[in-house]
C-alpha cells in the first residue's frame, strides 16, 4: 500500500510539473515585452497613450500625462520630478492586446535621459523606433539605436505625424540605411502627408485605409478600400494617387517580405506610417507587432554544469563539442557558461534597475527586476547570486505609470518591482532551484564629468551618500590621479544623472546630518554629565582619603569644642 500510494504522488507531482512547464511556455509564447527608442518631441508619449488605449489600460488618453504630472497623488518620489514635469524612472507598463501580454518599459528621452535608459533597453526584447516624420532621425534616436543594435533587438519602425508635412518615406528608408545599415520592409506606406494625408497603404492586405481625424479619442474608424477600386478616385486626388501607384510599384522592386529570422535578429525593420496623435496607424502597427516580435529570448547565464546541462542540453553540448567558451567546462572550474530558457521551470530574474525614494514616507528603494526563466509567484524565496542571501519576496509589485499593484505571478519578460533595502544592487541575479549567475550589465562610457564637492566638516556624511549612490548605479564615480584632488568626479551619461545626485544628495544627507547632529548632542550631553559625575565623585574619595586624618582631628575639635562649650557653661561662675 505504502509503495502505491507512493506511485501515485510521484505521478500527481510528475503531473504538476507537467503542466507548469505547459503554462509557462503558454505564458512566454504570448509575451512580448518592447521599449519605444525615440528623440524628445516624437511623440513617444502619445503613441503609449494610444497603444494602451488598444489594450484598455487607459480608458481615455491623456491619462499617461496626466498620471505622470499627477504622481503626487501616487508616488511623487522626488520632488524633482514634479519641478521639470519629467519621468526620470524607467517603469514598465503591462496590458493585454488581443491574446498578447504587451511589456511596454518606458525609456525617458533627451534631457531626461541617463545611464537608465540604457539599462532599460538592456531588459527589453524588441525596439521600436519612433521616428518624426518631418525630421527623421534625431540624435538621440541614434545613441538609443546603437544600444539596440549593440543587444542585436528586433527594430519596429514607426514613423509619426504623417498629419503634419513628412518626409517622403523614401527619404526616411534612405536615413535608416545610411544611418543605421538597417534594411527596411514597409508594412504600411503614406498617401500624402500634412494637410493632404489621405491614409495609408497597407501591403499585406493590399488595402488603403483612408485618414480620419480622431483627436485625442479612442481609435478613428477608417473606411477601406482595395488599392484598384475606382471608388478611390472620387477620394484621393489624381495625382496623389498616381504617386501612390507608382511607389507601390517601386516597394516590389525593393524586396521581398522578410524572414522571421531577418526581422528577429535587428537586420530588417518593419516599418509603419501614421499618426498617433489622431490615432492613425497605430492599430495596423499593433497588430503586425505583435506577429512579428520576438518573445522572451533564452539568456547567457553561468552556473553549475549540471543544472545549466538540465536547462539547455543542446547548446551545451554543441558549444562543447566546438570548442568554444559558451557552453563549454573550463578545466577545473565548477560552472559552465550556457543559455536558460525563458521556458525553464526554475525562476530567475535579472535586477536592471534601482530607485529610491519611490514612496517618500518610507524612503525605500525599489528594485526592478526582469523575469528571465521560471515562473514567479508572490512570497516566493528567491537567492541573490552575488551575496548568497536568501531573500522572501513577499510585496513584489508591478508599476503602471507611477501607480503600484501587488504581483501574485509572473513569467518571463515580465518587470516586477521588489522592495528589500539593502538585498538588491543592480546586475544581480536571483534565482530559486538551480544556481546560475548573468553576465553583468555592462556599463555605458559617460559623456559628461563633474566634481562634487562638500563642506569640510560633512565629510563622511558625504562619503556615505556618494556611495550610496554608486551603489545604485545614479552614477559613475571615479576618482583623479593626482593626490591633491580628492573631491570625487561624477561621470554621467545624462545631466539629469547629476541633478539626481545633487538633489538626493541634498535632500537624503540633510536627513543624515540631522540625524548626525541630534545624536552627537546627546551623546555629548551624557558623556559630559556621566564625566562630571564620575570626576567629583572620584575627587571626593582621593580627598576624603588624603584628609581623612584632618576629618577625624576636626571632628575631634568640634566635639571637644562642643562638650567644653557645654562644660563652661555649666562649671564656670557667672561672674566669671
Ligand atoms: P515625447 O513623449 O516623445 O516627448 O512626445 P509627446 O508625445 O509628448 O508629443 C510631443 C508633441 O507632439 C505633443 O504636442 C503631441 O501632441 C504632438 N504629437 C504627437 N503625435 C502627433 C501626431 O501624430 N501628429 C501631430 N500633429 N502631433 C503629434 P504638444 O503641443 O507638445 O503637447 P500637447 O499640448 O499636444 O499635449
Amino acid at each position: 500500500t505504502a509503495a502505491a500510494a507512493g506511485s501515485s504522488s510521484d505521478g500527481e507531482n510528475a503531473r504538476a510539473a507537467a503542466e507548469l512547464a505547459r503554462r509557462i511556455a503558454a505564458e512566454v509564447a504570448r509575451r512580448r515585452n518592447f521599449a519605444i527608442i525615440s528623440h524628445p518631441d516624437a511623440g513617444k508619449t502619445t503613441m503609449t497613450e494610444k497603444l494602451l488605449l488598444y489594450g484598455g489600460a487607459i480608458h481615455e488618453a491623456g491619462e499617461v500625462k496626466a498620471r505622470a504630472n499627477a504622481r503626487s497623488a501616487t508616488s511623487d518620489f522626488m520632488a524633482l520630478e514634479k519641478q521639470r514635469g519629467i519621468s526620470i524612472s524607467s517603469t514598465a507598463m503591462t496590458w493585454q492586446y488581443q491574446g498578447s501580454c504587451l511589456n511596454l518599459l518606458d525609456t525617458p528621452g533627451h534631457q531626461d535621459f541617463s545611464e537608465d535608459t540604457y539599462r532599460t533597453l538592456a531588459a527589453a526584447d524588441n525596439a521600436v523606433l519612433l521616428v518624426d516624420g518631418a525630421k527623421g532621425i534625431e540624435p538621440q534616436t541614434r545613441k538609443l539605436f546603437a544600444v539596440a543594435r549593440l543587444r542585436g533587438l528586433p527594430v519596429f519602425t514607426f514613423v509619426n505625424k504623417m498629419d503634419r508635412p513628412a518626409l517622403n518615406g523614401f527619404e526616411i528608408i534612405e536615413q535608416l540605411e545610411k544611418e543605421f545599415g538597417l534594411q527596411s520592409y514597409p508594412v504600411t506606406w503614406p498617401i500624402g502627408s500634412g494637410d493632404r494625408f489621405c491614409g495609408v497603404y497597407h501591403r499585406p492586405s493590399n488595402k488603403v485605409l483612408l485618414y480620419a481625424k480622431a483627436g485625442r479619442g479612442k481609435a478613428a474608424a477608417s473606411a477601406q478600400y482595395e488599392l484598384g477600386d475606382p471608388a478611390l478616385a472620387g477620394i484621393i486626388e489624381a495625382d496623389l494617387r498616381e504617386q501612390l501607384m507608382e511607389e507601390v510599384e517601386l516597394l516590389q522592386i525593393l524586396g521581398d517580405e522578410p524572414s522571421a529570422e531577418e526581422i528577429a535578429s535587428g537586420a530588417v525593420t518593419p516599418m509603419y506610417f501614421g499618426s498617433a496623435f489622431n490615432n492613425f496607424g497605430v492599430d495596423l502597427f499593433l497588430q503586425s507587432f505583435i506577429s512579428l516580435a520576438v518573445p522572451p529570448r533564452p539568456a547567457k547565464a553561468k552556473g553549475n554544469p549540471a543544472v545549466l546541462a538540465a536547462l539547455e542540453p543542446s547548446e551545451e553540448s554543441s558549444s562543447s563539442s566546438n570548442g568554444s567558451s559558451s557552453g563549454s567546462k573550463a578545466a577545473g572550474s565548477t560552472s559552465i557558461e550556457g543559455t536558460v530558457s525563458p521556458e525553464s521551470t526554475h525562476f530567475s530574474g535579472l535586477v536592471f534597475k534601482l530607485q529610491a525614494n519611490m514612496d517618500p514616507k518610507h524612503r525605500d528603494k525599489v528594485a526592478f527586476v526582469r523575469v528571465v526563466s521560471g515562473k514567479f509567484d508572490k512570497g516566493m524565496k528567491v537567492k541573490v547570486a552575488r551575496t548568497g542571501r536568501v531573500v522572501s519576496l513577499s510585496r513584489p509589485q508591478q508599476m503602471f505609470a507611477q501607480s503600484r499593484a501587488t504581483v501574485q505571478e509572473g513569467f518571463a519578460g515580465d518587470v516586477i518591482g521588489l522592495t528589500n533595502p539593502g538585498a538588491f544592487a543592480i546586475g544581480d541575479t536571483i534565482y530559486a532551484g538551480p544556481e546560475l549567475s548573468f553576465p553583468p550589465i555592462p556599463s555605458f562610457s559617460p559623456e559628461l564629468f563633474a566634481y562634487l564637492r562638500c563642506a569640510p566638516n560633512q565629510k563622511k556624511a558625504f562619503a556615505k551618500g556618494v556611495e550610496g549612490l554608486l551603489g545604485e548605479g545614479a552614477v559613475q564615480v571615479l576618482y583623479s590621479t593626482d593626490e591633491y584632488i580628492t573631491d570625487p568626479i561624477l561621470a554621467a551619461v545624462g545631466q539629469l544623472q547629476f541633478e539626481v545626485v545633487q538633489y538626493r544628495m541634498k535632500d537624503e544627507c540633510v536627513f543624515v546630518l540631522l540625524f548626525r547632529c541630534v545624536f552627537v548632542l546627546l551623546f555629548r550631553c551624557v558623556f559630559v554629565l556621566l564625566f562630571r559625575c564620575v570626576f567629583v565623585l572620584l575627587f571626593r574619595c582621593v580627598f576624603v582619603l588624603l584628609f581623612r586624618n584632618e576629618f577625624a582631628f576636626n571632628q575631634v575639635i568640634a566635639e571637644q569644642g562642643e562638650k567644653l562649650g557645654e562644660l563652661s557653661a555649666f562649671a564656670l561662675p557667672p561672674d566669671s
